[in-house]
């Protein structure tokens, strides 16, 4: 069958993915290029906001309209279960974050006419809440120079707002050697960085050894692991950015807020100081070392005050980018419970506030790099302009150049920047 994914949410999503599209191939199925192509469409969703649930399962009714096979997997699945199915009662299969290894045997059941729309739900719909799905290991070499790798799943945080740990289960960490063997499989072929999955990877036991041990793999040149939790963020880490020049000098550190009294409401287990202090350990190690972050806005009970300090702790942590969400509550979090009386035109507001403050320091920050030289890993061709080519830093910075076209997509080379941007840097090749 003619297969095509549509994906939402973060990036394990988008690894997932990856990882059924390699088991339908297995199996003979095709990928199509476009939509138009493609007998059956999957949608992979998201529920971590109210929003992105609706765009998956109007995405999913839309393709039914559409006269597709479609099936659904994915976080929104999970939250929903078979009231999915009462929502979109054509849709042909669904399977939950932790069940997407099943997919393969879905697809052939309605090739075979096994099932079909009009099958009892049951036979059509797997949770698969606690399960370790067997295919978290890579099964085809991607095309490309990066890949993601998933270290954990599941999250036992329990933030007061947060869906995750409902849809994506209890914390599992896979065995060291098994990363480790998965990205050495990786680098024969033709891998050159790897981004380590996990919601929360830093709370991996030995994180700092797996990150040393990725390190010796000749062919991985770049190294980036996402979620990070301040906590995790120890002495023992920055011993690993000095040792190994491999690990990128690039963390996300949501931060969510911050007021001390909506962090202990939200159940983030550090406090203002404390997640400053963490900034001030990787900035005192590299000045350029860029700090990401998440933020929420109009948590339950966010006074001007809370906001402000959300507003001030952002510009002593000096980000180099920021996610700015607006609290949506999700069923069944603690956070639920509380009324979400922050009106909407406020978190609006505060939305926009953050993200014009965003601006200015994201300028600030990039200013500081001009004149200095970044290594950047072609990525290709400049989307905007094709006698440009773009990558990324080490501090996964996009940095745009004038090229001849000589460049091979994947190698590195040295770029002087030249002008910044808040989201970009410009710069000329530096002859070496
Ligand atoms: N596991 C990651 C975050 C995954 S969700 C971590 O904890 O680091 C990505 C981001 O969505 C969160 O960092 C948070 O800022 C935002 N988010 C989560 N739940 C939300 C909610 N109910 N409303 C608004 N934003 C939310
Ligand atoms: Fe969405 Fe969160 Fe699930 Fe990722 S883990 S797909 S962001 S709900
Ligand atoms: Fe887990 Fe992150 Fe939520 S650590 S509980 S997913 S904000």
């Amino acid at each position: 069958m003619k297969f095509l994914i549509h994906t939402y949410g973060c990036q394990m999503n988008v690894r997932e993915s990856e990882a059924v599209a390699s088991l339908l191939v297995a199996r003979g199925h095709e990928r199509a290029d476009e939509e138009s192509e493609a007998e059956l469409v999957i949608v992979n969703s998201c529920t971590v906001r109210q929003k992105a649930e609706e765009k998956a399962v109007g995405k999913a009714g839309n393709l039914i309209a559409d006269g597709k096979i479609v099936g659904m997997m994915g976080c929104a699945v999970v939250r929903l279960k078979e009231e999915l199915f009462r929502r979109l009662p054509k849709l042909d299969f669904a399977v939950g974050a932790r069940a997407f290894d099943l997919i393969p045997d879905f697809v052939g059941k309605i090739a075979s006419g096994e099932i079909s729309r009009s099958s009892p739900v049951s036979s059509r719909f797997a949770l698969g809440a606690d399960r370790v799905p067997c295919g978290m290991h890579a099964h085809l070499p991607p095309q490309s120079q990066s890949a993601f790798v998933t270290v954990m799943i599941g999250c036992d945080n329990r933030c007061s707002y947060c869906i995750v740990p409902d849809t994506r289960g209890h914390e599992y960490s896979r065995p060291a050697d098994e990363i480790v063997a998965e990205v050495a499989a990786l680098a024969e072929s033709d891998v050159r960085e790897v981004t380590l999955l996990g919601q929360s990877v830093l709370r991996y036991r030995g994180f700092p050894q797996l990150l040393r041990r990725i390190a010796e793999i000749s062919g991985i040149e770049r190294i980036r692991f996402t979620s990070a939790h301040p906590k995790g963020c120890t002495d023992e880490l920055v011993a690993v950015y000095r040792d190994c020049p491999k690990v990128c000098r690039h963390l996300h550190l949501p931060v969510q807020s911050g007021s001390d009294r909506l962090l202990a409401e939200m159940g983030r287990r550090y406090t203002r100081a404390e997640y400053l202090a963490a900034v001030k350990k990787l900035r005192d190690f590299d000045p350029h070392f860029a700090i990401t972050t998440d933020v929420i806005v109009g948590y339950p009970g966010e006074s001007e005050e809370d906001f402000e300090a959300t507003r001030s702790l952002m510009e002593e942590a000096g980000f180099d980018n920021a996610f700015i969400f607006k609290y949506s509550p999700r069923p069944g979090t603690r956070s639920a419970r509380l009324e979400d009386d922050v009106p909407k035109v406020e978190k609006e507001r505060r939305d926009q506030v953050l993200l014009a403050d965003q601006e200015l320091r994201g300028q600030r920050r990039n200013d500081a790099l001009v004149g200095t030289v970044r290594e950047v890993m072609v990525e290709g061709p400049s989307k905007r302009n094709k006698s440009r080519f773009s990558g990324r830093d080490s501090g996964n910075r996009i940095v745009v150049w004038e090229d001849d076209g000589g460049t091979e997509i994947g190698s590195f080379v040295k770029v002087r920047i030249t002008e910044a941007h808040p989201q970009i840097l410009l710069g000329e090749l530096v002859c070496s």
